[in-house]
């Protein structure tokens, strides 16, 4: 997981030398001291730049700040009740996933995340008073989700405001309510480990001001009380956008192509607009089964998307999790596509061969998996991705041994990358692709060595 998190801070770290060089660039003349009130800066000539355009980003966070603020809160709940509601948001939000490590104590924080230019720990948000966020008010936690702003610094966006900003205030202070009731975890942060430029905080309020915004667009269309609820546990909360959405040139979310799909990691996020999820055969009902417990007939999850599962979405309540699959697929959601009844394998007998040695014991024969051993390669969402990217990536790295919700659990599949030769694996693709995905056997071995882990 954290290797995969590597490639989709690539397009950031683009992001954030291309924000300092416009920066840079819009001022490079007189230096400006920092104004009043501002945190101290890092000792670097190019700081006041950067605090200049920090200023201008202030003006629209700030408006916005207040215009949330004012949004009503709900009844006053009982703090038994309010912490239960915390931790269920909390889950849904999934910030486990980067504020607890796999030997730490829960939110003492320490998962590393790695990125091209240097490595970021999620950081401490128990109640501990030195160590985490236990002299924070619920205030000044609301804006850390709202703004990306601490009361002493700007956050990265390696902290997913850009979603969390659409978290009502009720929320935010349910979830406040939880962490504060945690165990305090006398564990200091680790000190993210980047390189100049990257290490200079301050950028990061130009690029907020350049990108964050108070909604993301939907891709889906729909108004029912369901699709309201879903749209609000992907956005808000589930923070999907996050790795489903492209990045743009400044790494910012492409509005244009909301869940379009981003191959920013090494097992890519799949396009899951209505129209590519019926594509793959989902429907709401597989869906909902799929964020329940992990497997669904159209695969399982794993790579970055199994993490999700498991931390959060598998805690979903039935209703929220049918929220959240109506969403995705809308109010009308299009009918799933049925696969091509005969496909013509006879040109792929090599790749074919290739599966019954390699594949079929585990994946079956007639590719309908084996309970409890593997997954169905028939029809199979991975198998059907018109980008063989996935299917490939898979083939060559295997997937690690998962625990899924309730008694399922599955060993792992070992990785071919040794044994297999680039033809080989395309051969074996392509048959796949044509006898159980309905798609065209059109992978040649250049795809599959360019897709090496070099
Ligand atoms: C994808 C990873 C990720 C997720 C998910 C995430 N965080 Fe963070 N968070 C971070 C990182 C990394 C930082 C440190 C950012 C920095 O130093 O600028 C951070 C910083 C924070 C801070 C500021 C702490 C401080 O000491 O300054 C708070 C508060 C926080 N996160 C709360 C949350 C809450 C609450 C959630 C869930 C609703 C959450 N985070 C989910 C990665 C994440
Ligand atoms: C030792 C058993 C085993 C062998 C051999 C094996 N697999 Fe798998 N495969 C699995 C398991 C188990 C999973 C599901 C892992 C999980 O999600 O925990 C899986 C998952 C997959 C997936 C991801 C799809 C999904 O929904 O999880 C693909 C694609 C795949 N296998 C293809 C192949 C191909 C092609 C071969 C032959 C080169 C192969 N496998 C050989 C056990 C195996
Ligand atoms: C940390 C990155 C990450 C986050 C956050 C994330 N996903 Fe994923 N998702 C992936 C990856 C990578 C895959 C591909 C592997 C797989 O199919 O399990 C995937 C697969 C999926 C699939 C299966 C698609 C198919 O056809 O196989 C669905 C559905 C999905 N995600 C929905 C969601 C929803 C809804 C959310 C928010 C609640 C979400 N994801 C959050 C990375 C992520």
């Amino acid at each position: 997981m954290h290797l995969t998190r590597v490639a989709r801070w690539s397009v950031r770290a683009a992001c954030l030398a291309a924000v300092m060089l416009v920066s840079a660039c819009n001022d490079s003349t007189t230096p400006k001291p920092p104004e009043p009130g501002q945190p101290p800066q890092p000792k670097t000539s190019m700081v006041p730049s950067l605090v200049t355009s920090a200023m201008a980003a202030d003006a629209p966070a700030a408006a916005s700040a207040t215009a949330a603020a004012t949004t009503p809160a709900t009844t006053p709940a009982a703090p038994s009740e309010l912490i239960a509601r915390g931790k269920y948001l909390t889950r849904a939000a999934d910030c486990a996933a980067c504020h607890t490590s796999a030997d730490g104590a829960p939110f003492a924080g320490g998962v590393p995340l790695k990125s091209p230019f240097g490595t970021f720990y999620g950081t401490n948000i128990t109640p501990d008073k030195t160590n985490g966020i236990g002299g924070w008010t619920a205030e000044e936690f609301y804006r850390a989700l709202h703004d990306g702003v601490a009361p002493d610094k700007a956050l990265y966006p390696a902290m997913p405001y850009t979603s969390y900003r659409q978290m009502t205030r009720a929320d935010s202070d349910a979830i406040y309510a939880y962490l504060m009731s945690v165990k305090p975890a006398a564990v200091p942060n680790r000190k993210h480990d980047l390189s100049f430029p990257y290490n200079v905080r301050m950028a990061m309020r130009a690029w907020d001001w350049m990108f964050l915004k108070d909604t993301l667009p939907d891709a889906a269309k729909g108004q029912s009380a369901d699709w309201l609820r879903g749209r609000y546990l992907a956005n808000a909360l589930g923070h999907c956008a996050e790795c489903h959405t492209p990045r743009g040139t400044f790494g910012q979310l492409d509005k244009a192509k909301p869940l379009g799909g981003a191959a920013l990691a090494r097992i890519a996020a799949p396009d899951l607009t209505p129209e590519a999820l019926a594509a793959r055969g989902w429907t709401v009902k597989d869906l909902q089964t799929f964020f329940g417990t992990g497997i669904a007939p159209q695969g399982s999850a794993f790579g970055e998307m199994y993490p999700v599962v498991h931390l959060s979405t598998q805690y979903l309540t039935p209703d929220d999790l049918r929220s959240l699959s109506t969403y995705l697929l809308g109010d009308a959601p299009p009918a799933p596509k049925p696969l091509p009844e005969s496909p013509d394998t006879s040109k792929l007998m090599a790749g074919r061969n290739m599966y019954l040695a390699v594949c079929a014991g585990c994946h079956a024969a007639d590719g309908t998996g084996k309970p409890h051993v593997a997954v169905s390669m028939l029809g199979n969402s991975t198998v059907r991705q018109k980008d063989p990217r996935n299917l490939i990536v898979t083939i060559l790295d295997g997937v690690e041994a998962q625990k899924f919700p309730g008694l399922e659990a599955m060993q792992d599949m070992p990785g071919f990358d040794k044994r297999l030769t680039d033809a080989q694996i395309s051969e074996l693709t392509n048959y796949l692709r044509v006898a159980y995905g309905g798609q065209a056997g059109d992978v040649n071995s250049e795809i599959v060595k360019q897709l090496r882990q070099k």
